[in-house]
């Protein structure tokens, strides 16, 4: 991290867990544990029926609540989608767009990924963009070139001032959810790369004011050598943030 230039996030992606009665009460451990963060900014993002309660749960405190999808279009006939402008408007701050699971799962591309992360901006949401290599491209030594395709088509048509809101989370899809935590070399040199592919886009000023994250099987154990490495400005957390205590030492892990 480098805390002169640009701001440390650390954000929870629940995915598709917990239950509606059960955010209340993680939401209230997770306030608690959490007291002592002073250097970062921290993000929940809950499946999109548990919003309101978290926000509701964490008001007046700072914690910010993320969606962890958002839909391409503004309103209108799309059964099931929900606009930026909806999750704006309830007070949503952030939104994952483009994550590994909605490009397998769910077809999404790349082109869908740079329309969603156009309406957010407009909307006034920040997006988190996610990229990240197989480890079939990593092994084919494809990944530079991959995660800059990738960084590059999601901003695409944005300008600098649009950029400079915008948050990277550079997530090998080898390592998510599988407990093989890249290391913190590896995390750090794509980020570096991510950063590179910016600088070219935009400047120097934009590529050091802009938060790249890492993510995959992060923990209590890996994230404190991941955020201390300089082109690494946080975490997008899965599996370790459900469980609150772990969370709160991932986030204290970010007061270096
Ligand atoms: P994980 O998930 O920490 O469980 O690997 C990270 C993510 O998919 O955002």
């Amino acid at each position: 991290m480098n805390r002169k230039y640009r701001k440390t996030i650390i954000a929870g992606n629940l995915k598709m867990n917990l239950l509606p009665s059960e955010i209340k009460g993680y939401a209230e451990s997770l306030r608690q544990l959490s007291g002592k963060a002073k250097h970062c900014d921290i993000v929940v993002c809950p499946p999109f029926v548990m919003l309101s309660q978290a926000l509701k749960s964490f008001r007046d405190c700072r914690i910010a609540v993320g969606a962890q999808n958002v839909s391409d279009k503004e309103s209108g006939a799309y059964t099931g989608e929900v606009s930026p402008n909806q999750l704006k408007d309830l007070g949503v701050k952030y939104v994952i767009i483009g994550h590994s699971e909605r490009r397998a799962y769910y077809g999404e591309t790349d082109e869908l990924v740079s329309a969603k992360v156009k309406t957010s901006i407009n909307a006034g949401l920040i997006p988190i963009i996610c990229v990240g290599e197989t480890l079939k491209q990593r092994e084919q030594g494809v990944t530079d070139e991959l995660v800059a395709m990738q960084v590059k088509l999601a901003l695409s048509g944005l300008n600098a001032e649009n950029v400079r809101h915008v948050i990277i989370a550079y997530e090998p899809i080898w390592a998510i959810g599988t407990g093989k935590t890249a290391t913190s070399e590896q995390a750090n040199e794509v980020c570096t790369n991510i950063r590179s592919v910016i600088r070219s886009l935009y400047g120097a000023r934009i590529s050091r004011a802009i938060s790249i994250l890492y993510g995959g099987s992060i923990s209590t154990k890996t994230a404190y050598e991941l955020f201390s490495m300089p082109d690494i400005d946080g975490g997008l957390v899965g599996g370790a943030s459900l469980k609150p205590t772990d969370f709160a030492a991932i986030i204290d892990a970010s007061n270096q």
